[in-house]
């Protein structure tokens, strides 16, 4: 298995802290904000309530039912019970979905670049990772290309919209096309939806749930409260499939971790049916920093990067810059790091030699003072 290279930039952070460097840090895959208060007392009071036993495998009826209402008040669906399960984080969703799944030598779709973990979850359940090149449309995966890559082992598709690492979005309408591909030639689908509520527009929310029932029959919504409400560590997600598939997915949970975490269940059921301000007030923050962010990398010639409509990260190639000594993106970051304290992930550990990662879960000032720097050390580069 591959170490994480999102988490090895964090600790390469770390480390300079320590030695008392100022860094700025663009590699954080998790919200800078702390996690809402009324979303914390909640917690506090499950405690104090004794709410602190093992739930139903599956998470608490009550949490099933806010996630079960989420989904109808925002998207008109009608789940049921028995096709909802909690998770600890959005993470074990994909984990059991794929492991409730795939059996040895099963072909697993995945567009370039991906998430990092996904081609790791195939491979440990002795899957196939099958990639998708998706450079020529800008990383957005479309139909066709999905057309193209599927052989008479394709088992899966994982597809990731808002995705990270490129913050692109795929279309609806074309969101729709991947699906009538698949479902007639009964491929399975995880939609990775954990940046759902992240999206700029024009582009819009979009969630594979609001697809017609027969092509949904093969899909499982893997969703996460980590990045929606500022919870990472309170590992909570869910997912969302047809009844067989989540009898499979609750085996492999009972035997893994048994139930996500009882206090943080109820803490995501006051996100869920609590005010929501605060992901409104999460967005326009984002959505500020974006569009300074966008602006700022367009000053900076050498560096080409498609705009992103979701997430939190913009994913521009740095391969006009690179020269006989830095010949890669991952030698950008190393550089950048050393010679300009500056956090960056590089691409190729999503799958995207010669593209960074910038995440813009950091404040305006870190935003300003890194991009300089950025700007800095390209100029170096190109005399
Ligand atoms: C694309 C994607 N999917 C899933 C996750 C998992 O999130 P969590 O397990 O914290 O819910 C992440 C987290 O970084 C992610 O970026």
């Amino acid at each position: 298995m591959q170490a994480s290279s999102t988490l090895a930039a964090m600790q390469a952070a770390e480390a300079l802290r320590a030695q008392g460097a100022n860094v700025v840090d663009f590699g954080a895959g998790e919200p800078d904000f702390d996690t809402p208060e009324n979303i914390k007392r909640a917690a506090a009071e499950a405690m104090r309530a004794g709410k602190t036993k093992y739930t139903s495998t599956g998470g608490t009826r009550e949490l099933q039912q806010a996630i079960i209402d989420f989904y109808a008040r925002t998207f008109g669906t009608n789940y049921e019970p028995g096709e909802v399960m909690a998770t600890s984080g959005g993470k074990q969703a994909i984990f059991n979905a794929v492991v409730s799944l795939i059996s040895p030598g099963d072909e697993v779709l995945m567009a370039k670049p991906y998430w990092v973990t996904f081609p790791e979850v195939v491979v440990f359940a002795g899957g196939v990772p099958v990639f998708i090149e998706t450079e020529e449309t800008g990383f957005v995966l479309s139909a066709e290309q999905v057309e193209r890559a599927i052989t008479p082992r394709t088992k899966l598709i994982i597809l990731n919209s808002p995705c990270n690492p490129s913050g692109r979005v795929i279309p609806p309408a074309e969101f729709q096309r991947i699906m009538e591909v698949l479902a007639a030639r009964g491929i399975f689908v995880i939609s990775d939806e954990c940046y759902l509520r992240f999206v700029y527009p024009p582009a819009e929310v979009f969630s594979a749930a609001t697809l017609p029932p027969e092509l949904r029959a093969r899909l499982c919504i893997a969703g996460s409260f980590s990045k929606t409400y500022a919870m990472t560590g309170w590992r909570v997600g869910y997912a969302l499939a047809s009844r067989e598939w989540t009898r499979e997915m609750l085996k492999v949970q009972g035997h893994s971790t048994s139930n996500p975490n009882s206090i943080a269940q109820s803490a995501a059921v006051e996100a869920l049916t609590g005010p929501q301000d605060s992901v409104g007030e999460m967005l326009a923050e984002y959505t500020a920093r974006r569009a300074w962010l966008l602006n700022a990398l367009k000053e900076i010639p050498a560096l080409s990067c498609n705009e992103p409509e979701g997430a939190f990260y913009a994913f521009p190639s740095v391969r006009e810059c690179l020269n006989h000594e830095v010949k890669t993106s991952a030698d950008f970051a190393a550089r950048l790091l050393t010679e300009e304290q500056t956090v960056v992930t590089d691409g190729a550990g999503f799958g995207a030699d010669g593209y960074l990662r910038i995440s813009y879960a950091t404040s305006m000032d870190q935003l300003r003072e890194g991009v300089t720097r950025i700007k800095r050390f390209v100029e170096r580069l190109k005399t």
